[in-house]
């Protein structure tokens, strides 16, 4: 592991006319440990605090820096193009995972746990780390990079971006046993923090601010950290007055997503995962 590192640090920061060749020669064993879930692109410590791991998304960067755009299929029929670096991720059914079949990729380089489901169309991108018995609904996204535990609920046509660079970024987290409500949209590194509930309709970016309407404060992005979404916290859309003189004239307000509530019985119930879809 540690000379993979160097190599990609290496071929990163000092690129030359080897570089194209010495990625050929990494690329295959870097996918693999990322689909076997060995490496990740950011990873909690014993405390929870989570680190980017730098050289994993530099490695990412260099396979599109230095992948081949080819044609990925035989057919004549349907025609893809991509870099050649970047197959579909393989799969057998010992793998335990559900693809129901319909315009769904995974790409190569992302870790799949047991018991996930994938609905179609779904997309999950290079990097992307997603633990045992989530479920990825229609039309949702998992973005390049993007960290998601267990159990989670991602529901139909919610996005989670992708942050790939620069390669220091955080890429956007979502823990254990979150429920993203359908048309949910989250970006630039948030982090969504266990058992955590974003009603439907919710945007989170970093420069979004969030009122805690139980708490009674404010919670945004602090010295160019993410913004983090507290434990157990439910998160509905809402709004706030502009209150510059134009913005009063016009009764203009601007997005704003509230914590209504922290989680209890009645979210419990409402969030519950269909057992029998399972
Ligand atoms: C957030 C959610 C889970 C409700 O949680 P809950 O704990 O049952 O919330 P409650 O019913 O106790 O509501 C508390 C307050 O928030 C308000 N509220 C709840 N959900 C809201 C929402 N999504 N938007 C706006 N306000 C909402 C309620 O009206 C209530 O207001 P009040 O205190 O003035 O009466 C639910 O609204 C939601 O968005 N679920 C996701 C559904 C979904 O996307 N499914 C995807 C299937 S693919």
């Amino acid at each position: 592991m540690k000379l993979l590192r160097e190599t990609i640090e290496r071929i990163f920061d000092n690129p030359d006319v080897n570089s194209v060749h010495e990625t050929e020669e990494f690329a295959d064993h870097f996918l693999g440990l990322l689909n076997e879930g060995q490496i990740r692109a950011a990873e909690p410590d014993e405390f929870g605090n989570w680190t980017v791991n730098t050289w994993i998304k530099k490695g990412i960067i260099l396979l599109f820096r230095y992948g081949k755009t080819i044609k990925m299929t035989e057919s004549h029929v349907y025609k893809f193009y991509d870099k050649h670096f970047f197959e579909l991720r393989p799969f057998n059914i010992g793998d335990g995972v559900r693809i129901v079949p319909g315009g769904s990729s995974i790409r190569t380089g992302s870790y799949i746990a047991r018991g996930v489901i994938c609905m179609p169309p779904s997309y999950i991108n290079v990097g992307a780390y997603v633990d045992s018995d989530t479920l990825i609904d229609s039309h949702a996204l998992v973005g390049t990079c993007a960290q998601l535990g267990k159990r989670i609920h991602l529901s139909a046509a919610s996005q989670i971006g992708g942050v790939l660079e620069p390669a220091g970024l955080m890429p956007v987290i979502v823990e254990d046993d979150v429920l993203i409500g359908g048309n949910c949209g989250v970006y630039e590194g948030v982090r969504i923090k266990r058992r955590a509930v974003l009603g439907s309709g919710v945007i989170l970016t970093n420069s979004v601010k969030v009122f805690d309407l139980v708490n009674e404060r404010v919670i945004q992005s602090e010295n160019g950290k993410p913004l983090e979404i507290p434990e157990g916290a439910v998160v509905v859309p809402g709004s706030r007055t502009i209150n510059s003189p134009y913005g009063k004239k016009n009764g203009l307000s601007i997005s704003s997503p509230l914590i209504i509530k922290y989680r209890d019985e009645k979210t419990d119930a409402r969030v519950a995962l269909e057992e029998a879809l399972r």
